[in-house]
Formats: C-alpha cells, sequence, structure tokens
C-alpha cells in the first residue's frame, strides 16, 4: 500500500481498539486487519451499539481475543478498565459516536469505552464518524473543541464525503488507511534503521558436563528478545543469536539456536563476517559462561558412594573466550556499533564504565542482579564515554532507548 511503513513497525505493541455505535464501524474491521498486519496485538473493544453494527465473532475472531464490552464482567479479574489502560501502548476509538464525544467532553465513564479513554496512560486517538449535521451542530463543536483544549485526545478525521445515507459532507470516518497512519505517528514508530543489520545475542549459554547435567544461569533472554524485536521494527534486519529459552521468536527476525559459548561464538563469527562487514550493530545481551568444563563426559557420571572420598567434587573449569571483549578488539572505525550488558551486585557504573573501555565497547547497559530476571520492567543504567543515564521502563521501552543511540551513531 503506498506510504505504509515497515510491515512490522507495530511489532510488540498493544492496541485497545474501541468501537462505538456508527455505521462506519464496518470499516473498523479493516482497520484492525491493518494493524494486526504491522505486528500489533489488538484488543477489541465495543460500546453496546457498536455490537448492533458489526459482530462481536468477527473482532474476536479476527483479533484472537475476546471482544470486551462490559464494566461490570465479573470474569475479568480487576477492573477491567484500568487493566486495558496498563496494557495499552495506545486506545483508539474508531468510529467515535457524536454521543461518545459528548461524554468525553463530559469526562464521564458510564461504560467501558468511556471509561477506557479516562484512566488511559497511553495516547489516545478518536475518528470521528457521523451525519454532517451533527458534526457542525455546535453542540458537537463544543464538544470538540473542549476536547481539543484538554489536548488529552488526538482527532484524526473526519473527512468531507459521502456519508451513510449518501449525502456529502463533513463528517465521513477517515479511511482505516488514514487512521493507521496517525497511530504509527502517535506511537512514534520508526524506521530509522532501514536497510542496517542488526545482530543481537539473548539468553543464557549453559556448558554441559555430561548427557544430563550442565552449568547455566538465569538469564531468560526477555532483554535480547525485546531488542531483537523493537530493531526489527525499525526496520532493521535482524540476527538474533539465542541461547537455550523459552521465548518464542518475533516476528520477521532471524534465529539461530545456540547452546555453549563456544557455539554462540562460532554464531557471531558467521554473522558478522571475516572483517566485521556483515553487521551494522551488535549487541551482546545474552549472559555468557565465563567457564565451561574442561571434560564433557559422553555418558552420565555415577554418584560416587558416599564417604570421604564422595562428600566433595571438584570440577575442572577451563575459561572462555570473551566474546564481547573479542570483537572490541578486532573491530576499528566503530563498525559494529557494540553494545554489551553488564549484570551486578553493586557499583554498576563504575564497573559498567570500565567494561565500556577494557573491551572497547560503545555502549553498556549496566543492570543490577536484584532486578531484571525474567520481568518485563527493569532498571538499568545505559553508559556511553561521556554520560550515564539511569532508565526504569518495560524491556521493549529499554530497547528503544537503546537502539535511538545506535541509530544515531549508525546515522
Ligand atoms: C442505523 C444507525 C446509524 C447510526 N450512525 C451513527 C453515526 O454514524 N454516528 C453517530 O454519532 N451516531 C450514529 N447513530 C446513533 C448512535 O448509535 C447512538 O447515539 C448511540 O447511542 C451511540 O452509542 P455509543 O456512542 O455508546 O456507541 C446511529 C444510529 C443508528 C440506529
Amino acid at each position: 500500500m503506498p506510504g505504509m511503513p515497515d510491515a512490522l513497525a507495530l511489532a510488540g505493541r498493544t492496541i485497545s481498539l474501541c468501537l462505538t455505535g456508527g455505521i462506519a464501524a464496518y470499516k473498523s474491521v479493516y482497520l484492525a486487519r491493518l494493524l494486526l498486519t504491522a505486528g500489533a496485538a489488538v484488543q477489541p473493544v465495543m460500546t453496546a451499539s457498536a455490537s448492533r453494527f458489526v459482530g462481536k465473532v468477527t473482532l474476536s475472531g479476527l483479533c484472537a481475543r475476546p471482544v470486551l464490552e462490559d464494566m461490570w464482567d465479573s470474569s475479568f479479574a480487576g477492573e477491567a478498565h484500568v487493566a486495558l489502560a496498563e496494557q495499552s501502548d495506545l486506545v483508539v476509538i474508531a468510529p467515535t459516536t457524536a454521543d461518545m464525544l459528548a461524554r468525553l467532553a463530559q469526562g464521564r465513564a458510564d461504560d467501558l469505552v468511556a471509561a477506557l479513554a479516562l484512566v488511559a496512560k497511553s495516547p489516545v486517538l478518536i475518528a470521528p464518524a457521523m451525519h454532517p449535521r451533527m458534526w457542525a451542530h455546535p453542540a458537537t463543536q463544543r464538544n470538540v473543541a473542549t476536547l481539543r483544549a484538554d489536548g488529552r485526545v488526538r482527532l484524526v478525521g473526519p473527512v468531507e464525503g459521502p456519508v451513510a445515507n449518501g449525502e456529502v459532507g463533513l463528517g465521513r470516518m477517515s479511511e482505516p488507511e488514514a487512521i493507521f497512519a496517525a497511530i504509527v505517528e502517535a506511537l512514534g514508530a520508526r524506521t530509522d534503521l532501514a536497510g542496517k543489520h542488526v545482530v543481537v545475542t539473548a539468553g543464557p549459554t549453559v556448558e554441559d558436563l555430561d548427557p544430563v547435567r550442565f552449568l547455566g544461569n538465569r538469564s531468560t533472554g526477555k532483554m535480547g528478545f525485546a531488542v531483537a524485536e523493537a530493531a526489527r521494527a525499525r526496520g532493521a534486519r535482524v540476527t538474533l543469536i539465542a541461547g537455550p529459552t523459552a521465548l518464542s521468536t518475533p516476528r520477521g527476525v532471524d534465529r539461530v539456536d545456540v547452546r555453549s559459548a563456544l557455539e554462540m561464538q562460532s554464531a557471531i563469527d558467521a554473522a558478522l563476517g571475516p572483517a566485521l562487514e556483515r553487521a551494522d550493530a551488535l549487541v551482546m545481551a545474552a549472559a555468557v559462561a565465563d567457564y565451561r568444563p574442561a571434560t564433557y563426559e559422553p555418558e552420565k557420571t555415577k554418584k560416587p558412594k558416599a564417604g570421604k572420598a564422595g562428600d566433595v567434587l571438584s570440577i575442572e573449569l577451563l575459561r572462555n573466550p570473551d566474546l564481547l571483549a573479542g570483537v572490541g578488539a578486532r573491530r576499528s572505525g566503530g563498525r559494529p556499533v557494540l553494545v554489551g550488558f553488564a549484570v551486578e551486585t553493586r557499583d554498576l557504573v563504575d564497573y559498567a564504565r570500565r567494561k565500556l573501555r577494557d573491551k572497547r565497547v560503545d555502549l553498556v547497559v549496566g543492570n543490577l542482579a536484584t532486578h531484571g530476571f525474567g520481568g518485563d520492567d527493569d532498571e538499568v543504567v545505559i553508559v556511553d564515554e561521556a554520560s550515564a543515564e539511569p532508565l526504569r521502563a518495560s524491556k521493549r521501552q529499554i530497547a528503544d532507548a537503546l537502539l535511538d543511540r545506535i541509530a544515531g551513531r549508525l546515522a
């Protein structure tokens, strides 16, 4: 479609798509389709009147989520409107009826859509649709002026054209493509990594002792996967080199599964090329084992009998190569942009700075081992040679903050 952004521009974003009771509701089914195609998760919400115009089954089938319409639904754990606000990166009301405009202008919260708009943390985008005389009426215009003055919702449309009964005038809902473009803009979706190759490592490495035992660590891979997903959404070609993790591959990302540090090294070498010429950025979010067992036992090792000799077991370990420092040492001219992660239990910034210098990397994301493992949010410090920026946000937001820095260096 002309003017459409990258097909995965909304990957990882959750959008509450609210329909109110106007004939233009049929167009919002196609809008849902556009959002899903762009990688968004779409939560359909309807007023009671909206469900007179389009079938709930159509939207729930398309979005693979039940349609929410009842604030009083006791099957919903907690307060539906508040929970929805928490999970929404954007609330869209399309179509927005004259009646909903009036309720929004008054700050009413008498159904799920109105309450969600009032409690939303995210931007709220509304696409009015009504007969031109309804739109032109001083009461509606007063409501629109109030909403504009409050500055809490963004309007897209209405536009001139034929409305439901064939009359022509200003009141027709903007086309789904125009609403889609406004959503992309409201979410600040960017394509600043188009044409770039970003390599990301994620998850733990595990070092096998025998066919059933290994040495590992507590990394889940969520941070690296968030970086991969965000980089893809910004237009990059992404290679994700992942240690063992339960996470599913973000759409459009090339994934290479590895197990040990040495396997990860080989996969990085293959992705970067002999002169590091194949990648524009390397983000090393994996927790790579510092040591591996000196020997691998091909058969399961038996437990020695209890007693003096069997009560203490020593395992000889060999040092693994430092993958980050290895790339840092071979790099010249600042390419690929190199990002490391540092998990510490104290003195975070000092340690991150030291890592930055010793390993010759551009950015180090430091986090405390007390935060971060397995959660969706994190508290980090992004350290470069000149600054240390503390950030408490979702892993996706942290990923985007990091990619802002990377895109800046690549520009
Ligand atoms: C056939 C039909 C079409 C309607 N189309 C519109 C419309 O396009 N825009 C509008 O503002 N109201 C329209 N209405 C009126 C709304 O459905 C009505 O005001 C309703 O209470 C809106 O509820 P809601 O805003 O909670 O969805 C229409 C009503 C009917 C019966």
